[in-house]
């Protein structure tokens, strides 16, 4: 069965959909570990709510990235925990080369927007600021990139009149809530191969 191990900074509602899936038997996994960067995320009341083993990981004194002493404790926890699949849901810093070393096409995430469009922060009000028509949410691999990795699927979301950065987002959240389970079955089912830069999924 899939070892998942999840990492986030935030409220961890993407965590909660895959907790969920697990529960409903619509994907065969298990979460061996949540961490966060964030000490009162409240990602980690969800996976201790849930049984889950929960670890807060102080990255300092580095602001934006995973590195040196952070990074080498975290790849501990998942080597400890067996993890075979990282997922990042909401993790908002860049993980860098030691843990892409330790976990080679092993790490995942989700991104607010339908990739390679609004990379990196805010993607929602980067799509309301650019006049986008259309936005979404992409689940792909993890490479050494912003937001750049070969990318597993994309859900579409509208963008209506009268949207605000917090209506866009909370529409594009309900569509991650959707991929990410799906992406995590179609990995799970073994039915995912990267090719250069692109993913096949077979059947
Ligand atoms: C999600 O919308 C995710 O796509 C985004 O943060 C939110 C986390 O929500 N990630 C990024 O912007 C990464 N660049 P959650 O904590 O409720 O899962």
């Amino acid at each position: 069965m899939l070892s998942i191990a999840i990492l986030g900074s935030g409220k961890g509602s993407n965590a909660q959909s895959i907790i969920d899936a697990i529960k409903a038997g619509t994907l065969n996994a298990r979460i061996v570990c949540v961490l966060a960067d964030v000490q009162d995320a409240f990602i980690l009341d969800r996976a201790r709510q849930n049984g889950i083993p929960a670890y807060y990981i102080d990255c300092a004194p580095f602001k934006t990235k995973l590195e040196g002493a952070a990074e080498q404790k975290v790849i501990d926890i998942l080597k400890k925990h067996g993890a075979d699949l990282i997922v990042l849901a909401g993790f908002m810093r860049m993980v860098k080369s030691g843990l892409l070393r330790a976990f080679p096409g092993k790490i995942i995430n989700i991104h607010p927007a339908l990739l390679p469009n609004f990379p990196g922060l805010h993607s929602w009000k980067q799509a309301l600021d650019g006049g986008a028509k259309v936005t979404g949410c992409t689940v792909h691999f993890v490479d050494e990139g912003m937001d750049t990795g070969p990318i597993i699927l994309q859900k579409e979301v509208p963008v209506l009149a009268g949207d605000t950065p917090e209506s866009l987002h909370a529409r594009i959240q309900v569509q991650e809530h959707i991929a990410y389970p799906e992406a995590l079955r179609l990995i799970s089912e073994g039915r995912l191969r990267i090719e250069g830069r692109r993913v096949v999924v077979t059947n």
